[in-house]
Formats: structure tokens, sequence, C-alpha cells
């Protein structure tokens, strides 16, 4: 048998989980990668063997990603290990992977006797209050076996076991759609609880649930009036036998520590305040008051698709500066969601306040972008004599610069650490290039999604928004799916995307919805992105099931713009965001685009139609498939008919106009694209290569370019650094992506525009093109089965390159060019494999292993 310790099998994942403890399939698919040296090594069958017996013997499949569950179906807490073996086309068998472990959370709503215990209403003071502790005493009987603590909340939580804190996860159960789904955690608790005496506690904010969320003032009590704890600590020992500790009216609840705690507004925590030993067996909690229970519906609660917000990095600062009133600010050096962790000593009710703003003006904190965010934390010091460290946990920032007030004695910078905080997803995806401002370009999309994936796929991390703008999303999602491992946290969004949907006839203009200054009135792009996110993320991790689950949802909305626009297929009526922030739009109008909202809104009709036949097919519903196709090329015809005149000029002379006729593939026949291709170069041209599009045109006008086969205009835009265009922000000092291509102005004032964020991923979306044409390195198939190894050098670039971790394994490409000789050397992972383009020769077929090219340029 050749070659059997040439191959190595990762240990098994199951579906996207990063920490497969408390998961909600009963089936969860499994994937695996391959290394090996072998040349073009397929796999040809694989064999899994479960922990309970169950063997596969060779199944006879190429596949290693998302593999159907083999064994019988887990039921609620089972614990199963797997590990796989695989045989190639060449005859090769590897060894067998090393093993890993899921289990299984609480599957059925019966499976919960937890209780919502929530404090009384003596205690609770208005929205944005006090957070407030919950606690009980319990016994251990004997020796454990093992314990897990099920956890969620009506609000934010951190629980405590004996005095420790319970997990890693910040600002849990993080935001869903509370009505209709809410998150729980899974906690193996076995190593903190002891025979005899136990305590349980919890520190309960109003976070989501019942704080201020939403601009224009927001809302408070969105989901409730009350908050409460939902708990459920399930003990077993070794003799087999099982405890319940549970949230019910045996909890005893006080007010903290904590005396404001709000998203927005920031925490007020107050040490002198902290009832020592509150978590801890025997603690005196007879003032304290009873708990209430309250209703809950545990047919909501959800076991988690991805991994929880956590602290990810910590920062210090770069630099101490005076503000012009003599203020001290720190400058982290980067613009981050999170907050800050200070060490500090000094007299006992002495007030530290932290003050957080993304930019400076005239030397001091810019807080107008804020709007009605107040952003400060302060910290009243207990003052016995030590040093005294703390972090807020009920709130997060958006920052770069913190103004600290205050502070007791000299302060010494290393004292202040900013806490970087967001989804811990996997880091997947890389990209640099010859151009440092190119490359820095980059670093800012991949911070400003950092800094917007807080639990849920925001706008922005700062000022009194932070909603999951669908339009955001929707261009971002190919960015975000190649930089990490976003399936998991996606899939929770789009279910709640469904569920709203569901509910409310219509895709809302974000997600979760809270309704404030508007209707669900549908509007294009944004009410897309319930076909094209799910598209994209099937398009980058091969989850077929992911568009299956949503599929009810894309036809829904797709049906619904079908019935508005009638027979005529233009969607010309109702109101539109259209190429929102178009650089052309006055600060105080994002949405005056120069694009007609109604070209804007019939070619994403046709896009999204198109992909709903597409789906349709590959799901197996070909009536529908019939149907979408033919009703895609309706609406096609309708904008041709509308929109484009015979030779391939467009009504709207605009880069978004040609950008989406040519990237959607709106035109009929090469003729037509072809003018169109030339007058984009044209209008480009003449904005001086500075970008002329908004969120709609921006993701796509390279691309369409580069159709044209326009490249020279394509780096043109790319290097640019006149504003508007992309690297004008980093010639700034940007460190995010700007929600305006202006955010700042060239004299450094800030733009007067009320919606002027420094952190905002939308413009950021062209990252995918830097991945998939700078450096060359595309999915030609779902799930990146195979390759496109396509670099399109240009500009004064001389190398470029990008890694991906992709579902098969790591990819890379990357390329330099040297007197006129382009050089590229690529991986494709074992299993994969790649159609190789390089400019100037003929397509080429490869498969796994690393290859170089050479062409003449
Ligand atoms: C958000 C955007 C969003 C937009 C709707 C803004 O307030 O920050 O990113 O998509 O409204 O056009």
């Amino acid at each position: 048998m050749p070659h059997v310790t040439a191959l190595t099998v990762s240990a098994p994942a199951f579906e996207h989980h990063r920490e497969p403890i408390g998961i909600g399939e009963s089936a969860p698919r499994l994937s695996w990668t391959v290394e090996t040296g072998i040349p073009g090594w397929r796999q040809r069958a694989y064999e899994i063997e479960l922990s309970d017996g169950t063997v596969t013997g060779p199944v006879e499949s190429e596949q290693p990603v998302l593999v159907p569950w083999p064994g019988p179906e887990l039921t609620s807490r089972e614990r199963r290990g797997a590990r796989v073996r695989v045989h190639g086309h060449d005859g090769s068998v590897s060894d067998w992977s090393p093993w890993s472990w899921a289990e299984t959370g609480l599957l059925e709503p019966a499976d919960w006797q937890a209780g919502a215990a929530g404090p009384p209403l003596e205690l609770l003071g208005v929205p944005d209050g006090p957070a407030l502790l919950l606690r009980r005493d319990f016994t251990v009987r004997g020796p454990i076996d093992r314990a897990r603590l099920y956890v969620t909340a009506h609000g934010t939580y951190e629980a405590e076991l004996n005095g420790r804190v319970v997990g890693d996860d910040v600002l849990s159960p993080g935001w869903t759609s509370y009505g209709h789904r809410l998150r729980y955690r899974t906690h193996d608790v076995t190593e903190l609880l002891h025979e005899g005496a136990n305590a349980i506690g919890a520190t309960l904010a109003d976070g989501w649930y019942r704080g201020r969320v939403g601009f224009l003032g927001g809302k408070t009590n969105i989901y409730g009036e009350r908050t409460a704890l939902i708990a459920q600590l399930e003990i077993t020992y070794a003799d087999g036998s099982t405890d319940l500790v549970v949230t019910d009216d045996g909890w005893r609840c006080a007010p903290g520590p904590v005396t404001t705690a709000s998203l927005y507004e920031g925490e007020h925590h107050d040490a002198r305040l902290l009832p020592a030993g509150w978590s801890e067996p025997g603690f005196d909690d007879a003032s304290w008051l009873p708990a209430d229970v309250l209703r809950h519906d545990p047919a909501t609660l959800v076991a988690p698709s991805g991994p929880p917000v956590r602290r990810t990095e910590t920062l210090s600062p770069v630099a101490v500066l005076t503000g012009p009133q003599g203020e001290t600010i720190l400058d982290f050096g980067q613009n981050i969601a999170g907050r800050l962790r200070i060490r500090v000593q000094g007299p006992a009710g002495h007030t530290v306040t932290l003050h957080h703003a993304e930019v400076l003006e005239d030397g001091a904190l810019a807080l107008r972008p804020l709007r009605s965010a107040v952003a400060e934390d302060r910290y009243t010091l207990r003052g016995d004599g030590t040093p005294e460290e703390w972090e807020p946990r009920f709130t997060t920032h958006g920052f770069r610069y913190a103004q600290i007030d205050g502070w007791p004695g000299e302060l010494d910078p290393s004292d202040v650490q900013a806490v970087v905080c967001h989804t811990d997803m996997r880091r997947i995806g890389d990209f640099a290039c010859s151009d440092p401002l190119l490359t820095r370009l980059h670093d800012n999309v991949v911070w400003s999604m950092r800094g917007n994936f807080v639990d849920l796929p925001t706008d922005c991390p700062q000022r009194d928004e932070r909603l999951g703008w669908t339009g955001d999303i929707q261009v971002f999602a190919p960015t975000a799916a190649f930089l990490f491992d976003c399936t998991g946290p996606l899939a929770s969004w789009l279910a709640d995307l469904a569920a709203e949907q569901a509910e409310l006839g219509s895709v809302p203009h974000y997600v979760p919805w809270v309704p404030l200054a508007f209707d669900t009135i549908p509007t294009a792009a944004w009410g897309d992105a319930a076909v094209l996110v799910p598209w994209t993320l099937y398009q980058r991790s091969g989850d077929l099931d992911l568009l299956r689950r949503q599929y009810t949802s894309m036809k829904a909305w797709v049906d619904q713009i079908a019935s508005l626009t009638g027979d005529d297929h233009l969607w010309d009526e109702g109101f539109q965001f259209g190429d929102w922030l178009d650089p052309a739009a006055p600060p105080e109008d994002p949405g005056k685009a120069r694009t007609d909202h109604a070209l804007v809104a019939t070619a994403y009709h046709a896009w999204t139609t198109t992909i709903l036949a597409q789906t349709a097919e590959l799901l197996g519903h070909d009536a529908d498939a019939r149907h979408y196709a033919e009703l895609a090329q309706a609406v096609r015809e309708a904008f041709r008919g509308e929109f484009v005149t015979p030779s391939g000029r467009l009504a709207c002379d605009t880069q978004t106009a040609y950008a989406l006729a040519l990237t959607i593939d709106l035109l009929d026949g090469p003729a037509q694209r072809e003018r169109a291709g030339r007058r984009l170069v044209e209008l480009v041209a003449g904005d001086e290569h500075r970008i002329g599009t908004g969120f709609v045109g921006t993701p796509l006008v390279c691309d369409a370019l580069a159709s044209a086969g326009a490249y020279d205009t394509v780096y043109e835009l790319l290097q640019q650094r006149n504003c508007p265009s992309w690297l004008y922000p980093v010639t700034m000092g940007a460190t995010t992506i700007w929600e305006r291509w202006d955010s700042l102005l060239p004299d450094g004032s800030v733009n007067p525009g009320e919606m002027t964020s420094f952190n905002h991923y939308a413009l950021g979306a062209v990252a995918d093109f830097l991945h998939r044409t700078v450096a060359g390195l595309a999915p030609a198939a779902p799930g990146y089965r195979r390759l496109r190894i396509a670099p399109r050098p240009g500009g004064d670039l001389t190398h470029a390159s990008a890694r991906l971790d992709t579902p098969y394994g790591p990819a890379s490409v990357s390329w330099t060019l040297e007197d006129g000789t382009l050089t590229v050397t690529a991986t494709v992972p074992p299993g994969a494999d790649a159609e190789v383009d390089l400019p100037g020769s003929a397509v080429r077929e490869v498969g796994a292993g690393t290859h170089t090219f050479t062409a003449a340029l």
C-alpha cells in the first residue's frame, strides 16, 4: 500500500463550530482537510468512525466538506467522537485522523427546567440603569463526573460559580431577534464545582433586550420591561445520578457595583458597592430580595452556530497627547470596537472617567460623530491601598482615542489598555502587495470587519446605531467570507432575517428589526441580502444546506418584488436607499445619488432572481428554477428596454450604472458590452480616476472595468490617492474603512454630515477584488473545490499575494513582476484543483500541490 504516511488528515470539524460544545445539530456534518505532498492527490473515498461504534467502511466520495453525519442522530447532552480516514484515487490510504469531539446542548424545549429569574421591580431601575446581581447557594452531594451550565438571559449577563467567572465570552447572549431566537451557551463547569457548599451567581444588565438601541433617540424595552437570567446547571455524579440547579424563585437579587450599564452610554462601576464574596458559598444574602420568576418560551432557545464575542487582542497606547484644554488623551494607534482596561490606585470614592472617540478634531475628542451615544465609562475606586483593575463588562465602544479624566496621580500609560472585542471568528484569509498604502487599505478592511462583527454584522460600532443593516453586509459578504470564517455567525443572522421577514412580510432594513424611523418597506440592495448573503456563503463554504434553509426566505423576497413590479418588471416606485453615499451626494443627503434609484433597483431584481433560479436548480426545485430563470430574463429585457440604448449606452451616465450593467450581465451581446465598458472607462477618466460610486457601485466597479479588460483604469482607481478614493483615507491616517469617502475632509475636519462614522465596512468591499483579481485567488466552484488562479498585475505593483484556508485546506497565490516577467507561485490544497489563467497565456488545469508559472508581460 503506497504512501501510508504521506497523508495526514485533520481531526474532523463539526458543522461550522469552533468549539463544538453545546451544539444544536443532532446530525452534525463533518469536514476535514488532508495534508500531503503527493502532487494532484484527490480523495476517492472516506471512512468515518464514531465513538459509539459506528463505522462507515469506505464511502466512495470525493467530498471532504460537510459530509453527512453517518451515525444515529444525537439527542440532548450527547457527546460523540469522530475520526476519519481517506483513500486517494492513487491507491493511497491515510492513517486515522485524531479524534475530535462534539457535544449537543439542550435540543428540545422540554429539556429546559429553568425559569427566567428576574430582579424584582423594586430593584429594576430605568432602562440602561444598574446591572443587578442574582445568586443562590447549592450543594454538591458527592464526586462529580461532569457539570454543564446552559445559560442565557433577557439582557446581557456574566455568570459566576464559586467566585469565578464562567467562560470567556462577553456581551452574551449577543443580539438576535429575541422574540424568535435566543441563543444560550453551554459551559463545561466541572472544574468550577466542588463537593459540599457551592454558589452560582450572575450580573445582569439591560443590553439589547431592555436598554436603548437605535438612532433618533432609539427605543428602550424593545423585547420586554424585565430582564431575567435563564440558567440550568446540570451536575452528573460519578454514580450516574444527577442534580439540577435552575433559575427559579430560590434566587436572590441585589444591586451591585455597576450603577449604570448601557451599550451606548457606557458603564459606571463603583467598586465600593461590590458585596465581597457574593458569588461564593456561605455569603449572607438575607437582605437580598427574592427573584421573580417570569414567563419565557423555551421554544425560542437555540444553540449558537458560531463563536461568541470575546476579547481577542489587547493594545497599548502608542502616544499620550494633551488636548487643547489640557486633557490627557491616549492614542491606541488603531480604531477598534472594545473598551479599556485600567489599573489604578487611589483614594476610596475617587472617580476616573474614560471617554472614547474615533478621531480628534483640533486636538480634542471628536464626539459629534457618536451622535447621542455618550461612550463614557466611570470607575469609582474602592481605595483599599492596593492597585485596582477594571474593565467594563456590559458596554463596548468604537474608538482609537480615549480621554482619561480624574486619574489619581501621574498616569503611567501602561496602566491603560484597549481591549478589542468582537465575534471570535477564525481568521482564514490575508492579502499583501508591494504598495504599502494598498496593503494598509486591506488591513483597514480587516479592522472594520473586526469592529463590526460584534455578534451581528453591524454598520458601525460607535454611534447610536450599531444595527444589522442588511445592505452593508450584502455588499461586504464576499470580503467577509474570505477574511474570517463567518459562515456560522452569518447563518445565525440569516435565520433571524428569515424569521423577521416571515413576521413582517418583507425583509427589514436591519436585522434584528427595531421599529424606529421608518417601516419595513422593501428596498433594493438592502433587502436583496436575503438572497445574496446566503449565495455568497454557499459559494465560499460549499454549504448547500444553508441555501436549503434560506430558500423560503430567498423566494419570498423575489416573489415580493416580482408582485410589486408587476408586468413591466421595473422597480421604479417606493422608497430606495439607492447608491447610498455616492461621493457626489451632499453631506446632509447621503441618498441623493446620481444613479437613478429605479435603475439600481431593477438591476438588483434581475440579479437576485437569477441567483434564485440557480439556487432552485441546485436544490432540485425544477419548476421554480424554470420560472425564475424566465422571470430573470424578463427583468433583464425590461431593464434594457428602459435603461439601455441599442448601442450600449445607459440612461444614467454614472460609474454605478455601468458597474451594475456589466457585472450583472444586463446587456445584450458583446457589442453592447464593449460600448458600455468603453463608456465606463471614459467616465472614470472624466472623474480624474477618482471613485464615483456609493454602497451599490463600489463593490462592482473594478470587476466591471476588468470585464472590459480595462486593467489600467482599475489600477488608476485602486491606487488613486486624491479624494474620493480608497487610498485617500489611508493617506489621512485611517486605520479602518470610513463610512464616507471623506469622513475626514482634506483639511482634517470631520465631515459635517449626520452620518460620519470612521468604521463602516461597506466601502471596503473592494478587498474581495484585491483577493480575486489583484492577487488572483478566486473560487471557481462552491467551497473552493476548484480555484481560479488569475492574477492581473497592474499599476506600479511588483508583487501581490493572498492566502486562504479554504474548506479543502490552505491555498495561496503569490506573484512577482520583474523585468517584464510575471512569476506566479500557487498552492492548491489536496482534493481541489484549479484553473490557471495568466495574462497572455492559455488557461491551464492543475491539481493539488505547489506550482510555479511564468508569463511574459
Ligand atoms: C447606516 C448605513 C445603512 C444606512 C441605510 C445608515 O445609518 O449606518 O450603513 O446602510 O443607514 O442607508
